[in-house]
């Protein structure tokens, strides 16, 4: 993986849960990763989850021991914001999702940041506009939405607030391609973004359906299991050719496109019969 050019080291500030995902696929990607908290025990605590991380990676073929050992080594943990922001040119805030704390952590992190310090939030649905409200360079805010677990779910939207620059954008969507990532632009800001967004339709679909009567839950997890849950890693919503369909009426060489796709999604397909 190659670094992005002008980000020599990361800061993530929040070592919870999130935090210690995000550090692992940033010190994966080769950035020495400043991780800030409040306490010296929390940090501890974050570097022990980071390390968990990294073994089961390797417990998995996914990264090689010796690969691990060096991402570890790339922990730089402090609970001073201003050396963990001062040594980095892209920060990552993973604090709690309280509007009040963000908007204070940001204006710190904005103080104690050189200038030019890209400053994300992995906020799940906090428009990035209001998290950068009290700052006076929301040009260097964005959004960087990573989902749980990071190391194993790979989509992370970047989102842009109102005042972000094209150039902060740009480089955020760079950075997350650099740590092996996959980009989710997200051109407007609003509450939950898209991917939460659209799963809070389903999830609303799944309710309607079961206290309805029409299905039950275990059978609803099912039909995601064995239907579109697979289809969509292969094509995403009701898609043949890997658009959005509208008609959700397919030719006959999308039908077949749709069944060469299918057959590649086989292992998958395997792995789903065993969680029954
Ligand atoms: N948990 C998830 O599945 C998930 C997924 C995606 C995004 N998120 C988002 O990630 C963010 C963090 O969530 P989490 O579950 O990791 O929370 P968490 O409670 O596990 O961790 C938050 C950390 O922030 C630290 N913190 C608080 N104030 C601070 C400050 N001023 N300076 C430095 N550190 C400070 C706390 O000490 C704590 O360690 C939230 O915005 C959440 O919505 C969570």
């Amino acid at each position: 993986m190659t670094k992005v050019a002008g980000i020599d080291e990361v800061a993530i500030v929040g070592a919870g849960w999130m935090g210690s995902g995000i550090s692992t696929i940033c010190a994966l990607g080769g950035y020495p990763v400043n991780l800030v908290d409040v306490s010296q025990e929390i940090l501890d605590r974050c570097v022990g989850k980071i390390r968990a991380n990294l073994d089961l990676l390797v417990e998995a073929d996914e990264v090689t021991a010796a690969d691990a050992d060096a991402a570890l080594g790339r922990i730089q943990p402090t609970t001073s914001m201003a050396d963990g922001l001062g040594r980095s040119q892209l920060a990552i805030e993973a604090v709690p999702e309280k509007l009040e704390i963000k908007q204070e952590v940001f204006v710190k992190m904005e103080a104690a940041a050189r200038p030019g310090t890209i400053l994300g939030t992995n906020s799940s649905g906090l428009p990035t506009t209001d998290i950068a409200a009290l700052c006076n360079r929301p040009e260097q805010i964005v959004g960087i939405h990573v989902f749980e677990p990071p190391f194993v779910l790979r989509a992370v939207e970047v989102i842009r607030g109102q005042r972000t620059s094209d150039d902060t954008f740009e480089k955020a969507v760079a950075f997350v391609e650099s740590v092996g990532s996959v980009p989710i632009r997200v051109l407007k800001d609003r509450r939950s973004f898209v991917i939460n967004f659209l799963q809070q339709a389903m999830r609303k679909a799944a309710l309607d359906l079961v206290e309805a009567g029409v299905t039950t839950e275990e059978d609803i997890i099912k039909a995601a299991r064995h239907s579109f849950g697979v289809k969509y890693v292969a094509m995403g919503p009701y898609s043949a050719r890997g658009g959005v369909d509208r008609a959700n009426q397919y030719e006959p060489e999308a039908l077949e496109e749709m069944g060469r796709r299918a057959l590649e999604m086989l292992p998958v397909i395997r792995a789903a019969r065993t969680l029954d």
